[in-house]
């Protein structure tokens, strides 16, 4: 398949109005990562070549997200919404280099996969100069019906324009097709829009390839794979089948997880052999957990390394820039952001860490809380390997701990502590001997007056 150039034309134009969103279609997550994201996604892992996205008029923020995902990536913008076959045609410059195999797959289709695209890319290497997904639905009223005749494809209806008898036909058109290089330029030219909604169909290349003898096919799937998103419903849905696929992958890979069912994954999320996942566990994007590594149950991470062996929850959150190194701890009610941990260093009880660098081994008590924000800039906090910080203690940035150094519980600790020392910023404590016996007293003969 290799040797075959691949011009892949995304359409992008849709508005997503039923979403009731300002924001494009397109550009809703699911898993962590956009629709648009997702099929970039697939459309790069099976060989494209040439990337083309079409948009709608003042889609900067598709046009970007393009983009950044596909930095090659031609954009090309669809004035009026006329119809799929007129989308493909505003990417006529990326059509008309010629190459072998053209792909036409919808923006809002986030579940389709790699190894469906190279099947299409399959029939087209086979000689087919149009392929078509379909899939089978007992209620297919909506969708294109495709038509066949002694087991091959000769056309396609969409719903408005067929007659009775061709709505009957529950083998649907999944929208994205595959046309051959050679020919694709010719049959997408003759494409009219003499149909019930005036509109460019793409769906018409196959009735017009039929026409001069060139080989037509469809390929099934299941209906899951080209469902599209047309409201939060439906993205809920997208969202579902990707968790399931995410899900399965995980388990697939040697993952741990007792009730995957209720753990949420992003589409970039890496976890590694033996890791235990427990259940009500949310990774947003950009997590890598290493070999042996345990989640419990309700923690949140994103933007996350935990190391090898280390434990992190229950009801852990850990924000962008955390690095947890080898065999490493994160408790209960622990925090962290742009923070480093060394291998073995502990966190765990209620403690926020931010923009921390701790040394291996250390110690940070129950309730420790770096003061990063002084309203205005962030500062950073160093704490030296082996170091022992006591419960209930502030640490003012900029501070650095030094190594092996102790902290007393309940300190506000302004200023670097020197290694090996012991450093106490609290109140001292005064002992009254008999107070308790001589104040009752006194409050009762008060209250007797
Ligand atoms: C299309 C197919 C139909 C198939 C169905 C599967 C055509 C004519 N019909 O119908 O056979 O059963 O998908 O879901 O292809 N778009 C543009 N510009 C346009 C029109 C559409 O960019 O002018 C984009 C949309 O944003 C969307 C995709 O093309 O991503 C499909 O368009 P849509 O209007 O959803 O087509 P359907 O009516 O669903
Ligand atoms: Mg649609």
């Amino acid at each position: 398949m290799s040797e075959r150039t691949c011009l892949v034309v995304v359409l992008a134009a849709g508005e997503g109005v039923r979403l009731r969103s300002r924001k494009p279609k397109v550009l809703h997550r699911i898993a962590g990562r956009s629709l648009l994201g997702h099929v970039l996604q697939a459309v790069l892992a099976a060989g494209a070549t040439d990337v083309a996205v079409v948009v709608g008029p003042e889609h900067e923020t598709v046009v970007a997200e393009a983009r950044r995902l596909a930095p090659s990536a031609q954009v090309f913008t669809q004035t009026e919404r006329r119809g799929t076959a007129h989308a493909v045609l505003a990417a006529r410059k990326a059509v008309e280099k010629g190459v072998d195999d053209v792909l036409v797959v919808f923006g809002d289709t986030p579940s389709i996969r790699r190894e469906t695209l190279v099947r299409l890319r399959k029939a087209l290497a086979a000689d087919a100069a149009v392929a078509v997904l379909g899939f089978r639905k007992a209620d297919p009223s909506g969708y294109g019906r495709l038509i066949t005749r002694d087991g091959e494809l000769t056309a396609i209806r969409e719903d408005k324009d067929a007659s009775l008898e061709e709505r009957a036909i529950t083998l649907c058109n999944g929208g994205l097709m595959g046309l051959q290089g050679r020919t694709a330029l010719r049959l997408l030219d003759q494409i009219g829009d003499a149909n019930a909604n005036r509109e460019f169909y793409l769906s018409d290349a196959v009735e017009i390839a039929r026409k001069h003898a060139l080989r037509t096919v469809v390929l099934e799937t299941d209906e899951e794979e080209v469902a599209g998103v047309n409201t939060k419903a439906q993205l809920a849905e997208a969202e579902a089948v990707m968790q399931r696929r995410l899900r399965r992958a995980a388990l697939d890979n040697g993952v741990t997880m007792t009730a995957p069912e209720t753990v949420f994954l992003s589409a970039d999320t890496v976890l590694g052999r033996d890791v235990t996942i427990e259940p009500h566990v949310v990774f947003g994007p950009g997590v890598v957990v290493e070999d042996e590594a345990v989640i419990h149950s309700f923690s949140h991470l994103e933007g996350a390394r935990v190391g090898r062996g280390a434990s992190v929850g229950p009801f852990a959150r850990l924000r962008p820039g955390t690095e947890l190194g080898e065999k490493t701890k994160i408790g209960n009610f622990v925090e962290t952001k742009a923070t480093v941990m060394e291998a073995g260093a502990k966190a765990n009880h209620l403690t926020y860490l931010g923009d921390a660098h701790v040394g291996a081994g250390a110690n940070i008590g129950a309730g420790t809380i770096t003061c990063n924000y002084d309203g205005v800039s962030k500062s950073k906090t160093e704490i030296g390997k082996g170091a022992f910080i006591g419960s209930n203690s502030a640490l003012v940035a900029p501070v650095a701990i030094g190594d092996d150094a102790y902290v007393g519980s309940g300190s506000v600790i302004n200023s670097n502590v020197p290694p090996g020392a012991l450093a106490i910023a609290r109140g001292v404590q005064v002992i009254k001997d008999g107070w308790v016996a001589r104040f009752r007293a006194l409050k009762q003969m008060q209250k007797k007056q």
